[in-house]
């Protein structure tokens, strides 16, 4: 299928990209391309980036029939352009699209937009060490018809923006909240979709833990309220005793794919990961004995984050003294390494345009 680029008239004055804020410098252009049950995916297009005319009554206004992808663009050192992992991204839209019952985007098609846009943006790709084009695929069901139904006509659209460090605190440790009020998904639910309902329910006790000076929440499982799932932008892990732990793949939890190229790296290092059900109690009990070494979080945006303190209701332990640890600025140089093309890429996962 034929992209049509239409180039914006005016182009937009370009971040100074030492002080780039995560998530608010959209570019000049944007891709769309539209779905009709009956006709399938068509018209896919490049046009200058604006908003959307969108129906009053469709239903992603509504009913949140939406669900999103995060990836990054980086520059390399010879100026050309990459993409870590895109075939990961787009495969695991496809999963969220079957939860929310939104169609499959073909592999080839997402692909098609992705690259074709970052090349139209090939300019908005900054230099600056630890930057990058971060980039937004996102799919919305816009029947407009207030019934609750899944939408028969759909777009799947990207926005790109640069960007610097998720979190102001860069690479130093965040603070994290556990929650005990809310939660963010059950089994059975939409967790392990990437549907913007979710996020919405993480807000209140995002805003609760933020008023109380933490970067995010940790959330606990929905039925025990005593597991650990995930942090609000990130998959979690912790060194134990000289041992990995993270919560497992239970169905609520997201399947990160920067958790994922962690594991990989971690296991290729020779250290045992262990998938499974962590306790919040566990890990306080750890920090209490002086077992938790270290703790991260893992995102594409928030990248390798790590942990310095630990709250829950009235406890509150500081990990790795609030420094960054050993294992975490490993995973942070290497992962970061292989993204920017400064370390050999050996599993694949780099993509250059
Ligand atoms: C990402 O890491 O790309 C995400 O999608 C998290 C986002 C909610 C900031």
């Amino acid at each position: 299928m034929e992209i049509k680029i239409t180039r914006a008239t005016t182009l937009k004055e370009k971040p100074d990209s030492s002080a780039l804020v995560f998530g608010k410098a959209m570019t000049d252009h944007m891709f769309i391309v539209d779905y009709d049950a009956g006709q399938g995916w068509h018209d896919p297009r490049i046009i200058p980036y604006g908003p959307l005319p969108i129906d009053p009554a469709a239903k992603v206004l509504h009913y949140a029939e939406e669900i999103f992808e995060g990836m990054k663009a980086y520059r390399t050192a010879d100026g050309s352009i990459q993409l870590f992992r895109p075939r990961d991204n787009i495969a695991r839209m496809n999963g969220s699209a079957e939860r929310v019952c939104m169609p499959q985007i073909p592999e080839a098609l997402a692909l098609a937009g992705i690259t074709k846009l970052v090349e139209v943006e090939r300019d908005w790709v900054p230099y600056e060490k630890d930057t990058s084009l971060y980039i937004r695929p996102f799919m919305i069901g816009l029947d407009p018809a207030l019934g609750v139904h899944a939408s028969q006509h759909v777009q799947f659209i990207v926005i790109v923006c640069p960007v610097g460090a998720y979190y102001p605190e860069g690479l130093d440790p965040v603070k994290i909240y556990v929650e005990d009020r809310d939660v963010r998904a059950v089994k059975g639910g939409t967790g392990m979709a990437k549907t913007g309902g979710n996020y919405a329910a993480s807000l209140r006790a995002g805003d609760m833990a933020e008023k109380a000076g933490y970067s995010q929440v940790l959330w606990l499982d929905g039925v025990h309220r005593k597991y650990i799932e995930e942090v609000g932008s990130m998959n979690v892990m912790f060194k134990v005793s000289g041992k990995i732990l993270t919560p497992d793949l239970n169905g609520s939890v997201l399947d990160g794919i920067t958790r994922r190229s962690c594991i990989q790296l971690l296991k290729d290092w020779g250290y045992d990961v262990e998938e499974r059900r962590i306790s919040a109690d566990e890990i306080f009990a750890a920090a209490e004995s002086g077992a938790l070494e270290e703790a991260w979080g893992t995102g594409t945006a928030a990248v390798v984050s790590p942990i310095g303190e630990l709250a829950m209701k009235d406890k509150k332990v500081t990990v790795s003294n609030n420094q960054i640890g050993e294992i975490t600025q490993r995973l942070y140089d290497e992962l970061t390494g292989i993204q920017w093309g400064r370390v050999a890429d050996p599993h694949d996962w780099i993509m250059k345009l």
